[in-house]
């Protein structure tokens, strides 16, 4: 049997991690799991079960427990880069959006959703290598990962990418800068002081800041960065 690799890319949002992940694969040939639209697809099936609305500061773990079971989450690769399934409905954009923006990490808070999408991601490590992001991979999804990354940059830059790529694909094009950073901020803020896995840079992760860098720059230092770790 042939090792699978695995490549673990965490970091907070906006940091570039899935545009990254994305080429990273691609260029190897792996399999590319975005843990944070698995995420969201649980919370877009929790709004649209009318089981967490938009405002709320906290959500039920057993309103929000029940739902997992019905909810299946796919992936297929497209022309325009990955589509995300809520069973057989494409939910691509819809995940997007800024209702499931302001809820997920509330959602991804809930212990009982963590373990059911922890075990959902090692299933999927375990039919093929992977380059695989989010918060928690290097440190609770992939212990063993070969490769760990954990990508930074800074708040306004952050904010400034989102802003650019709402404009350019025309979502949520009525947010300004100063909004995109504040929900930037507080999603940081809310993953990095989780109970659960809060957002934290694993031990043996290497850590790469991308302010100021390009895509190009940074898939080239990521990609050298394998190639050492695994040959
Ligand atoms: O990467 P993203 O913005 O699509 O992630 C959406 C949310 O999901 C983010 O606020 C934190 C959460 N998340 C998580 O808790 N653990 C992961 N492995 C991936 C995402």
């Amino acid at each position: 049997m042939t090792t699978k690799i695995q490549v673990a890319i965490d970091g907070p949002a906006s940091a570039g991690k899935s545009t990254i992940a994305k080429i990273i694969a691609t260029q190897l040939g792996y399999i590319y799991v975005d843990t944070g639209a698995m995420y969201r697809t649980i919370t877009l099936a929790a709004i649209r079960a009318n089981k967490i609305t938009v405002g709320q500061t906290s959500a039920d773990e057993q309103v929000i427990s029940e739902l997992l079971t019905n909810v299946e989450i796919g992936f297929a690769p497209s022309e325009n880069g990955q589509l995300v399934f809520l069973n057989d409905t494409d939910v691509t954009e819809d995940i997007r959006q800024a209702d499931v923006n302001s809820l997920v990490s509330l959602v991804a808070a809930i212990p009982a959703v963590r373990t059911d999408l922890v075990e959902r991601q090692r299933q999927l490590a375990a039919t093929s290598s992977v380059v695989m992001d989010g918060r928690d991979i290097g440190t609770m999804v992939l212990p063993n990962a070969q490769v760990k990354i954990f990508l930074v940059a800074s708040v306004a830059e952050r904010a400034q990418r989102r802003f650019a790529e709402n404009q350019a694909k025309g979502l949520d094009t009525e947010l300004t800068l100063e909004e995109i950073e504040a929900s930037i901020a507080r999603r940081d803020y809310l993953d990095s002081h989780r109970e659960v896995s809060p957002l934290k840079q694993a031990d043996d992760a290497v850590l790469v800041d991308t302010t100021g860098l390009s895509i190009e720059q940074v898939v080239t230092e990521i990609t050298n960065l394998i190639s050492k770790k695994i040959g």
